[in-house]
């Protein structure tokens, strides 16, 4: 028998499709080199299209090496033992007579490897398949864990629904099948490290948390943007939007990040619950806050660097007359003693000019103008950028003294970038949480109710936008910040969006794209 945690049965449905290439192969390639998968743990992946384990490995082997060349599994020889552990069965998914060949395939791997009963499975399917897939691990009786010593879990990848109602109607279905202490929500943003470290920011310095508050922060800025298009996703993109794809999961929860009480201990239970509150505080929409506090876009056709790419509804698979948002911009409060009057200003978008992640914390300027800025601006704020990607880091940006005569005051940043720790990439997020998943560690997923809640908060400007068709949608061109609108929703002469730079440090006003 296995000793505890030794053993692992990896089961990933959607093997063969992109997302097992790009990012989970890699990714379990990367923990094998660092012997941190348990001791006898076998891969086994599912899929309808026809292959053999061979071909499966060859594929799997390309893709480590083309998709991520970061990873430590790519800079070194591709590890021959993990590959060897990697199998393969094609069943038809929605048949459930194909689930006893799964399940034999599992025991068989089981016993080979000596894996103890201890299954992970992981829904990387197109969701519509998710319902099937777990009825039948449940008819299959794989949820359930015969030996005391062995466990069953499952992860589910977004988008986990596509409204309240169908999140809800999934969360019912699993926990059919599933205990929640089983069920792993998958959020790929809270496995990036400076993610992670917004929390570690906030509550192991003393010097932020007495200023987080509306006495001293004037607003939050969040922005993700994407320089690419929908690439070959145009199918999913055209249903979901940027509304579904990045607000209501990754912004959503880097707001709760940034704007949660510090948990009793720093534990999965005690995280979740300050996050939940924050997605309950969070005031719902009305539909004039919808009509007026949010900006939608779609991009359309233009050149970037003098090569002309395509506008969003010329993509493949998207209807031409697309309605679908590739933008979104937004205010809105979290009505809690800590963010009263606080705007929160959010925004996402593709063909944006480049790929950026970042959070900042806009101070209140002093109560009291002594100095003027050297640019003849009286009020200078601090800010704090919390730099997700790329060039991951830390700016606080204050005034400084001009030398020389007077007292003009110019605006200067201290910075730290996660470069500067070492030469290594940061691990990779998918590593990070498959790593928590099979150690029972579920800090960095999603609980059920928060996800509810924040399909809650989404749920109204869906219905918004689609009983009111008159709500504009503003074209914008490829390769620009997305509709100029988004900056009318800055209410103050003195507020405005930070449009950030590759380079963290980089000045705003003269940054290379
Ligand atoms: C995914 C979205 O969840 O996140 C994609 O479906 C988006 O549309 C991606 O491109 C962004 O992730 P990252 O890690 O590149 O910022």
């Amino acid at each position: 028998m296995a000793k505890k945690n030794d053993g692992l049965i990896l089961v990933i449905f959607g093997a063969s499709g992109d997302l097992t290439l790009r990012k989970l192969i890699p990714a379990l390639c990367d923990l094998s080199n660092q012997n941190l998968l348990p001791k006898n743990y076998a891969i086994l992946g599912v899929g309808r299209t026809e292959m053999n384990d061979s071909t499966f490995r060859e594929k799997m082997h390309e893709g480590i090496q083309k998709f991520i060349p970061n990873t430590i599994c790519a800079a070194k020889p591709v590890n021959d033992e993990f590959i060897e552990r990697l199998h393969y069965v094609s069943i038809n998914t929605s048949d459930s007579n194909d689930y006893s060949i799964l399940n034999q395939k599992i025991t068989n791997l089981d016993n080979k490897f000596n894996a103890g009963g201890r299954y992970l499975f992981y829904l990387a399917t197109p969701p519509d398949l998710y319902e099937t897939i777990i009825n039948n691990i449940g008819l299959q009786n794989l949820n359930k864990s015969p030996q005391t010593d062995a466990w069953r879990r499952i992860i589910v990848e977004k988008p986990f629904g596509n409204d309240l109602a169908s999140a809800k109607a999934l969360n019912k279905k699993i926990l059919e099948v599933f205990n929640e202490d089983q069920i792993y929500r998958i959020d790929h943003y809270l496995g990036k490290e400076s993610v992670q470290n917004i929390m570690v920011t906030r509550f192991s310095n003393g010097i932020f948390e007495p200023l987080w508050n509306r006495n001293f922060i004037d607003h939050i800025e969040i922005t993700s943007s994407e320089n690419i298009g929908v690439e070959s996703r145009g199918g999913y993109y055209d249903h979901s939007g940027a509304l579904r794809d990045m607000i209501q999961n990754h912004l959503l929860q880097l707001v709760a990040l940034i704007a949660m009480e510090p948990p009793a201990v720093a534990e999965s239970k005690s995280i979740h619950n300050e996050t939940i509150k924050v997605f309950q505080s969070m005031r719902p929409l009305t539909i004039k806050d919808i009509k007026n506090n949010i900006i939608r876009g779609q991009y359309t056709s233009s050149k970037i660097k003098g090569v002309k790419v395509l506008g969003y509804r010329e993509e493949n698979n998207v209807n031409t007359a697309s309605k679908t948002e590739t933008y979104v911009a937004m205010k809105f409060f979290i009505d809690n003693w800590r963010w009263s009057g606080v705007p929160f200003y959010i925004r996402t978008g593709k063909r944006l000019p480049i790929r950026v992640t970042e959070l900042v914390v806009h101070f209140k300027p002093s109560p009291h103008v002594l100095f003027t800025k050297e640019t003849g601006v009286p009020m200078l704020s601090n800010q704090l950028v919390i730099r997700i990607q790329p060039d991951e880091g830390i700016l606080l940006k204050f005034g400084m003294k001009v030398p020389g005569a007077g007292f003009k005051v110019q605006e200067v940043g201290m910075d730290f970038h996660y470069s500067q720790l070492s030469n290594s990439p940061l691990p990779d997020a998918y590593g990070r949480l498959l790593l928590d998943c099979i150690l029972g560690d579920s800090t960095l997923f999603s609980r059920g109710d928060a996800l509810e809640a924040t399909w809650q908060f989404i749920d109204h400007i869906l219905t918004a936008w689609h009983e009111n068709p008159d709500i504009k949608l503003y074209g914008y061109p490829a390769g620009t910040w997305g509709p100029d609108n988004a900056d009318e929703l800055i209410d103050s002469p003195e507020r405005t969006w930070r449009y950030p730079c590759k380079n963290l440090t980089a000045d705003v006003n003269f940054c290379e794209l």
